[in-house]
């Protein structure tokens, strides 16, 4: 609408008056606020920005592909894809403490994303070097970390935060969603022409995968992983919502399929093996657990009411479409005293 026209057009003015003709480095993750940041900073400046995709091979199924499809195939931003996924997997190899790998997670993506800055901010591709680094940080995230004194003492998670990158590689800030709330990012989104699908997913760790495969990690749990839960988002995205409990979901914007009435979807890997019988023969393969949560703030949360008819289709597609999986749960806890995810 006309509104977040004006809004658009008077965003693109103050960045391209903050930037002037430098160029510009934004890490993207392919999650909403730095999707949305790289949107509205390629609408103002162009090719004065680069993207930096850092793909750490515990991404989604064809997540890497969608990513540039969406930003070099229809939008023409600059891109550089780095395929890490070997250093993180190796980097994972034997680790099978959570907070563990979060952290080797959260360091090589800053060693990884260090490595392209700095050749983009020396000579690289660009003649004069960039001189910024963008960021998606929006105003619940400055409100979070001037808080920060008052945060509990006790860690449950830590959420690796990519703080003090700009003054290491030596860059000015960037911040163009700093006054917005999620909501607005996201209507800001699909004015900028992001697919709808996109801007409303729901959220994903950074850590990825990685802590949704249950101890140690490596690239045979992360495929049959990424394979079973592509089957049960596509499944949520194509049954339509037929009522029932709806704790926490967005009152404001009835959903049409089960994937909108919840607020969180995944599928966890369990790194153990059950028996099971297919055709003649006995099988001994790995479990997967399918989790789904209804929340308002992900600070509390319910497990989602799936329909039992929607549980049955997910699991026989998965048992019958992924080999080496022979077994389905649900998770039936609700946060306190389970946690959303499983790590
Ligand atoms: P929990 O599992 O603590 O999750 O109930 C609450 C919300 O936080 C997300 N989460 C993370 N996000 N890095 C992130 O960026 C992390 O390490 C991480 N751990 C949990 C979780 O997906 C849920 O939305």
């Amino acid at each position: 609408d006309w509104i977040m026209g004006d809004y658009i057009a008077e965003a693109v003015q103050r960045i391209r008056e903050q930037v002037g003709d430098e160029e510009v480095i934004l890490g993207l993750s392919g999650g909403v606020d730095s999707s949305v940041a790289a949107a509205l900073i390629h609408r103002a400046i162009g090719d004065q920005l680069t993207c930096v995709f850092v793909d750490h091979g515990l991404l989604r199924l064809n997540e890497g592909d969608m990513v540039m499809e969406m930003f070099v195939g229809k939008l023409h931003a600059k891109v550089i894809r780095v395929d890490a996924s070997e250093q993180f997997l190796g980097h994972l190899a034997g680790v099978s403490d959570p907070e563990a790998k979060r952290k080797i997670i959260g360091r090589e993506f800053v060693e990884v994303f260090k490595a392209e800055a700095s050749k983009l901010t020396a000579s690289g591709a660009s003649k004069a070097g960039a001189k910024w680094l963008a960021q998606g940080t929006i105003y619940p995230d400055v409100i979070e970390s001037g808080g920060a004194k008052s945060k509990k003492a006790v860690t449950i998670k830590s959420h690796h935060n990519v703080g003090g990158l700009p003054e290491q590689l030596g860059l000015k800030l960037l911040e163009p969603l700093r006054e917005l709330f999620k909501d607005e990012v996201r209507e800001l989104g699909v004015a900028l022409g992001l697919p709808a699908d996109m801007v409303y997913r729901h959220p994903f760790p950074g850590p990825g995968l990685g802590v949704r495969i249950l101890g140690a990690v490596n690239k045979e749990f992360a495929d049959l992983l990424r394979r079973a839960d592509a089957i049960f988002i596509e499944e949520l995205r194509n049954t339509p919502y037929t009522g029932g409990s709806l704790a926490g979901a967005n009152p404001r914007k009835p959903p049409k399929t089960w994937y909108d009435a919840v607020s969180q979807a995944f599928t966890v890997f369990l790194p153990v093996k059950s028996v099971g019988v297919m055709g003649d023969g006995r099988t001994y393969d790995y479990v997967v657990a399918l989790r789904a949560v209804q929340t308002s703030d992900f600070m509390t949360a319910d497990w989602a009411e799936l329909p039992y008819s929607l549980l049955k289709t997910v699991s026989g597609r998965i048992i019958n479409e992924v080999r080496g999986i022979n077994r389905v749960t649900y998770d039936v806890s609700s946060k306190p005293p389970a946690t959303i995810e499983w790590e």
